[in-house]
């Protein structure tokens, strides 16, 4: 697990979506993990600029989403389907078959939480998984008092979720209390992680995932345990880090001390 923190939420965008980048490059036929909510806008609004004026090729990516509410269809502004359309899809060169996001408009939600698994699997894995955090420390709409080996299953959403997700939806009343969601054991199999976490308001959450114990009412801490994640920070998300000054040390020196 590495600490990595950048000077504000626009350099930590920049980072990542050069790692995504890079991978592309490398394998043109990337696997990502996507994210909705609002730490991961910017990260989005970079990739559709290095598409546009880089030339950045997503043609044969294929990217899973972590989640998506029930009852919700592509075309309801609160889905998921829509935001990445919005945000994403719309504005790059990837094939929409390629993108895979749970159906909210499932008749058969068991068969849907399975079906969604086997296409993970089927895909060779996901190579990136981009991830946020919620205020209550969910990963994907893991929440707390999730297994954390959970797969992709259909679960009730806990009213502190509701309330941080109402302004999409009028007031929290109006927020779906079902989702679907992929499990903490299913984003733990992703070959790398990087999450994303900007803000005063995630500094809490965050001291508790990276430094506090591994425990499922803080299901990000289950990262702990994965082999290969980035948290990546603004200033203010590490601000209650107790090693933050060990964290920054690190990512500014150990490359340098490997190239000397
Ligand atoms: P946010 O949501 O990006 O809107 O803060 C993160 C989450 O709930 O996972």
């Amino acid at each position: 697990m590495e600490v990595i923190i950048q000077p504000d939420e626009k350099a930590a965008a920049e980072w990542a979506a050069q790692q995504i980048a890079s991978a592309i490059e490398a394998k043109p036929n990337l696997v990502l993990g996507l994210a909705t909510g609002n730490t991961p806008r910017k990260l989005y609004r970079r990739l559709v600029d290095m598409h546009r004026n880089q030339g950045l090729d997503f043609s044969a990516v294929t990217t899973f989403n972590l989640d998506e509410y029930l009852g919700l269809g592509p075309d309801h502004p609160g889905s998921y389907r829509y935001f990445m359309r919005e945000n994403l899809f719309d504005h790059i060169n990837i094939n929409p078959k390629l993108c895979y996001i749970p159906n909210g408009l499932t008749d058969d939600v068991l068969q849907e939480c399975e079906t969604f698994e086997s296409r993970i699997e089927g895909s060779g894995g996901i190579d990136i998984q981009i991830l946020g955090i919620g205020p209550n420390g969910h990963i994907g709409f893991n929440e707390p008092g999730s297994s954390l080996g959970s797969r992709t299953r259909f679960k009730a959403l806990t009213e502190d979720t509701r309330l941080a997700n109402a302004e999409m939806f009028g007031g929290q009343e109006n927020v779906p209390r079902f989702v679907i969601t992929v499990g903490v054991g299913t984003i733990q199999e992703a070959r790398r992680i990087i999450l994303l976490a900007f803000g005063e308001q995630k500094a809490e959450i965050v001291r508790q995932a990276v430094e506090g114990p591994i425990t499922c009412e803080v299901t990000a801490s289950a990262l702990q345990w994965h082999r290969s994640t980035v948290f990546l920070l603004d200033e203010a998300a590490a601000s209650k880090l107790k090693r933050r000054d060990y964290y920054k040390y690190a990512y500014e020196h150990k490359w340098k001390y490997l190239q000397k």
